[in-house]
């Protein structure tokens, strides 16, 4: 397994990953996303490579706010459905937290849908802590 910064090749595979997360998109499209992500040094997407494919990704980012410094969050993370329980989420978790840790950042934020039994689990077992339980609201634009 490698883990390397996505590139603009991997829209395809980061298409069909989304897809399983439940945000399906065509390549076009991501590839249309990682183009203005890649431009920027506070956001990042690593992939998680097996082989030739892709078995998974996870999206961070440097979020500033005026409350508090600077954290890393997480956008998106998902494994592939084939190649789950070999520890890709786990590595790909520690791998943003690396990231996150490089720019001095001290903690990073993951939001996860109550719905998304397995991930809590996961979470847990990689030292987090739960921290608060919210709901999110859509205002349209
Ligand atoms: C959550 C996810 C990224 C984990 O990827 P993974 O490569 O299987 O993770 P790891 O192998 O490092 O760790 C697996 C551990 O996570 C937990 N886990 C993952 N899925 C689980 C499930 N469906 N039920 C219970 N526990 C689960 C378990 O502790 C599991 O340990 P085990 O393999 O010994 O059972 C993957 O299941 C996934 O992509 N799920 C769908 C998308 C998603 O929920 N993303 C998180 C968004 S917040």
């Amino acid at each position: 397994v490698v883990i390397r910064s996505a590139a603009l090749a991997d829209a395809e595979a980061l298409a069909g990953l989304s897809g399983q997360l439940g945000y399906p998109c065509t390549g076009e499209q991501v590839a249309a996303r990682l183009s203005a992500l890649l431009d920027d040094a506070e956001r990042t997407v690593l992939v998680a490579e097996v082989g030739r494919g892709l078995a998974g990704f996870i999206d961070v980012h440097v979020q500033r706010v005026v409350e508090a410094d600077p954290y890393a969050e997480v956008g998106g993370l998902v494994v592939d459905e084939r190649l789950r329980h070999s520890g890709l989420g786990a590595a790909l978790l520690a791998a943003a937290a690396a990231w996150g840790r490089e720019r001095g950042l001290g903690v990073m934020w993951i939001r996860a849908n109550l719905a998304r039994r397995g991930s809590h689990e996961l979470y847990r077992r990689v030292g987090c802590s739960r921290v608060k339980d919210q709901r999110v609201y859509g205002y349209t634009l």
